[in-house]
């Protein structure tokens, strides 16, 4: 039976755990025993940013934990301000001089910049996997012109697009083009940030299940097929959250979330940074 430990997406050679713990310390309560929590409860995928000033404490709570480095799938991304190559590569040294690794499992551009051209970002990123320094490389926050063109400028695969995704927000297409392009579609804010947990519809479905609305909103975007990074600073939520793989939506029930999609509903929405828009 596949677990949330075992659960995983493959794209271009990575494979990526369904279920990673998220360390944005924008919902607050953030330190490093909440990581250690997370691997704990089983987490053996960990997103941090360069941008969340959270890269320390996650290599402490490695560290803390006893879990090998080779069983986590470590992801950090750089900021939109550090795509110009010499920038970029600073930027990966500190990463990793923070982390105290070798290397991480997936290296992803922040944020597109409209300032900078793609191509010398995309030539970054892509020296930073044939310099070892990250296995597999991806880009978060590009929209779908965007996706195609780092696409078509880097020399490396790309292996995965993170991108905010919950009930709330519709990325059909977006995902459409993740697939078509056989990369791993990783949801940030899967939770919405809080804001879904008084919804009447997901509140129904959870007590159909005997499942909390969080288990419900994970549940909904993994049966899709989507890896999701939901973060919380408790213990408890933490392994609730990690809990999604022995129950399974119906058909209606799918049809039912996927009809909360609201046009106000994206919640990360820098839209200035994204040449082109969202659409
Ligand atoms: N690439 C990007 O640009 C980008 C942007 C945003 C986020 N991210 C990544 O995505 C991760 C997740 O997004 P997020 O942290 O913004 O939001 P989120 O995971 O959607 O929501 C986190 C919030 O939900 C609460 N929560 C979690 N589980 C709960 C549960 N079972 N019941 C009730 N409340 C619960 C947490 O509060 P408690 O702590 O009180 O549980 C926290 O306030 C980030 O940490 C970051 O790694 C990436």
């Amino acid at each position: 039976m596949t677990t949330s430990a075992t659960a995983a997406l493959t794209s271009h050679g990575a494979t990526i755990p369904v279920l990673g713990f998220g360390t944005s310390p924008m919902t607050g309560g953030f330190s490093a025993e909440v990581v250690v929590a997370a691997l704990k409860a089983g987490y053996r995928h960990i997103d941090t940013a360069r941008k969340y000033g959270t890269e320390r404490a996650v290599g402490e709570a490695m560290r803390a934990s006893g879990v090998p480095r080779g069983d986590i799938f470590l992801t950090t991304k750089v900021s939109h301000e550090n795509l110009r190559p010499a920038d970029f590569a600073r930027s990966v040294d500190e990463s990793l001089a923070a982390l105290k690794v070798d290397y991480v499992d997936l290296l992803m551009v922040h944020w597109p910049n409209p300032d900078i051209p793609l191509a010398e970002a995309i030539a970054a990123l892509a020296k930073a996997k044939r310099q070892g320094l990250a296995r597999h490389i991806g880009v978060a926050n590009f929209n779908i012109a965007l996706l195609d063109q780092a696409i078509s400028l880097c020399t490396e695969p790309l292996a995965a697009l993170q991108a905010e995704y919950h009930p709330y927000l519709d990325q059909t297409k977006l995902l459409a083009a993740a697939r078509r392009h056989d990369l791993a579609f990783v949801a940030y804010c899967p939770l919405g940030r809080g804001r879904l947990f008084n919804d009447p519809v997901l509140s129904n479905i959870a007590k159909t299940h005997g499942r909390s609305i969080a288990q419900v909103a994970l549940r909904w975007l993994v049966q899709q097929g989507v890896a999701a990074i939901p973060y919380s600073s408790n213990p408890q939520r933490i392994a609730d959250n990690f809990n999604v793989f022995d129950f399974t939506l119906s058909d209606n029930e799918m049809a039912r979330i996927a009809a909360l999609r609201r046009v106000d509903g994206r919640i990360a929405n820098p839209v200035e940074r994204v040449p082109g828009g969202w659409d």
